[in-house]
């Protein structure tokens, strides 16, 4: 930044031009910290990158109803520990223990042979320009709004770790058992706030749940040897059947028992009925007096509320700590670091 001088005459007219240059530059500080990221950033060096990922995604859908849902939670997997920089993509190796084998992602995480095919099919329009953070960042959208949700700008410019932190993937993103405050803990620390964590959670309109994710609610939940009281009786029947009593916790059925595969508000029209997959959905509408309760209804009143919020509150998740600048690099292939 050039350096901004003034001219003065008196020390007391010097000291409020330091003042306002300090000023001046602290604004534009903080500016940068907050616009690091463009929805042009790859106009010239990559123009068509959205309809390429797009493409490759509306194949993948042909063969794997699921696929959007999948890849939309590797860009939130990604994004809660260290920021939205690809950690999540790279692989076991001798110097990186894979956010892959972490708790929330091992035998749960899945998609990342679309992303490869992404990445293969972006590599070969555009060699060594976009990220595969920013890949996983246009998937998320992509996968939305080709599942009937709303369409956003994608913020890009992210860059790709050299490393990944499988201790913070085990800590820092959120588990299904837990209370509304440790989640909104864990949302407020990466700088989400509660309307955040109400539409995000939206994102559980789509895609599927193993049994072993919610199945401690169905028989003896918390050890009172009832079923979760606030699951709707005829839902847990459906329920039980789909994941009997020591039955395989892998078994897998809808987040949205309404319809499964349209991303849509009924996520919280389902939460009002006391259909909240896992506990964690349900504690948004049924935690009493939760400031969460009055979104649940606002978004389950309006589907345009929703969509609204949802696509800032993902713009706001995929600006978590980029790698920007020179920081990182662009990795050539999304499974490990250059040059290893
Ligand atoms: C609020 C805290 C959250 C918790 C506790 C949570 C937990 C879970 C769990 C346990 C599953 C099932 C995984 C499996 O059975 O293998 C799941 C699936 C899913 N989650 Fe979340 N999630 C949360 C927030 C989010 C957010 C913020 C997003 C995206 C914006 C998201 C998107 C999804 C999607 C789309 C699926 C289905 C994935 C598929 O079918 O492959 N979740 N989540
Ligand atoms: C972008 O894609 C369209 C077709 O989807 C193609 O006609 C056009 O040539 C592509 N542009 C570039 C710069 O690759
Ligand atoms: C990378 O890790 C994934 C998931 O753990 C595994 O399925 C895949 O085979 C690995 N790929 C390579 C090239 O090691
Ligand atoms: C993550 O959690 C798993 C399961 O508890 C554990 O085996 C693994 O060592 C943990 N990783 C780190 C780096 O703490
Ligand atoms: C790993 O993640 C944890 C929790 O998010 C964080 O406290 C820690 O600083 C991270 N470690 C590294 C090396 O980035
Ligand atoms: C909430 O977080 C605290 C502190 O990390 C932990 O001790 C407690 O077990 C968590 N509660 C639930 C229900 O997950
Ligand atoms: C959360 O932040 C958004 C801005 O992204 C703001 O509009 C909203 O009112 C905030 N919600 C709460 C509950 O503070
Ligand atoms: C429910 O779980 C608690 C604690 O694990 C146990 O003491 C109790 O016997 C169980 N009740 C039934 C009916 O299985
Ligand atoms: C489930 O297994 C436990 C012991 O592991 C047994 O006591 C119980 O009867 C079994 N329940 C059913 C429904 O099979
Ligand atoms: C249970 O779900 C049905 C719809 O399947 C709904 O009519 C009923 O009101 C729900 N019950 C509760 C307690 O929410």
């Amino acid at each position: 930044m050039a350096p901004i001088s003034f001219s003065s005459s008196s020390s007391s007219s010097s000291s409020s031009s330091f003042i306002l240059a300090a000023t001046i530059c602290l604004a534009f500080i903080l500016h940068q910290a907050q616009a690091q990221l463009s929805a042009t950033f790859y106009a010239t060096t990559c123009p068509n990158v959205s309809t390429i990922v797009s493409n490759v995604i509306q194949q993948a859908l042909q063969s794997d109803t699921r696929i959007a849902a999948s890849l939309i939670r590797l860009h939130f997997h990604d994004c809660f520990v260290n920021g939205c920089d690809a950690s999540v993509l790279l692989n076991d190796s001798s110097s990186i223990q894979s956010e892959k084998n972490a708790v929330p992602n091992f035998n749960s995480a899945r998609g990342f042979d679309v992303v490869d095919n992404i990445k293969t099919a972006v590599e070969n329009a555009c060699p060594g320009v976009v990220s595969c953070a920013d890949i996983l960042a246009l998937a998320a959208e992509s996968s939305v709004s080709l599942s009937g949700g709303p369409s956003w700008n994608v913020l890009l410019g992210r860059r790709d770790s050299l490393t990944a932190n499988q201790s913070g993937a085990n800590t820092s993103i959120p588990t299904p058992f837990e209370s509304l405050s440790n989640i909104t803990s864990k949302f407020s620390a990466v700088g989400l706030n509660t309307t955040d964590l109400v539409a995000l959670s939206g994102a559980h309109t789509f895609g599927r749940a193993q049994c072993r994710f919610f199945s401690g609610r169905l028989y003896n939940f918390s050890g009172t040897g009832n079923p979760d009281p606030t699951l709707n009786t005829s839902y847990l029947a459906t329920l039980q059947q789909i994941c009997p009593q020591n039955g395989s916790g892998t078994a897998l059925t809808n987040l949205d028992p309404a319809t499964p595969n349209g991303f849509d508000n009924n996520y919280f029209t389902n939460l009002q009925n006391s259909q909240g997959l896992l506990q964690t959905d349900q504690e948004l509408f049924s935690t009493s007096g939760a400031a969460t309760v009055s979104i649940v209804n606002n978004f389950a009143s309006s589907q345009t509320a929703f969509f609204q919020s949802f696509a800032q509150s993902m713009i706001n998740m995929g600006n978590i700590s980029p790698l920007t600048g020179s920081s990182g690099e662009i990795r050539s292939d999304c499974k490990k670091v250059n040059g290893s």
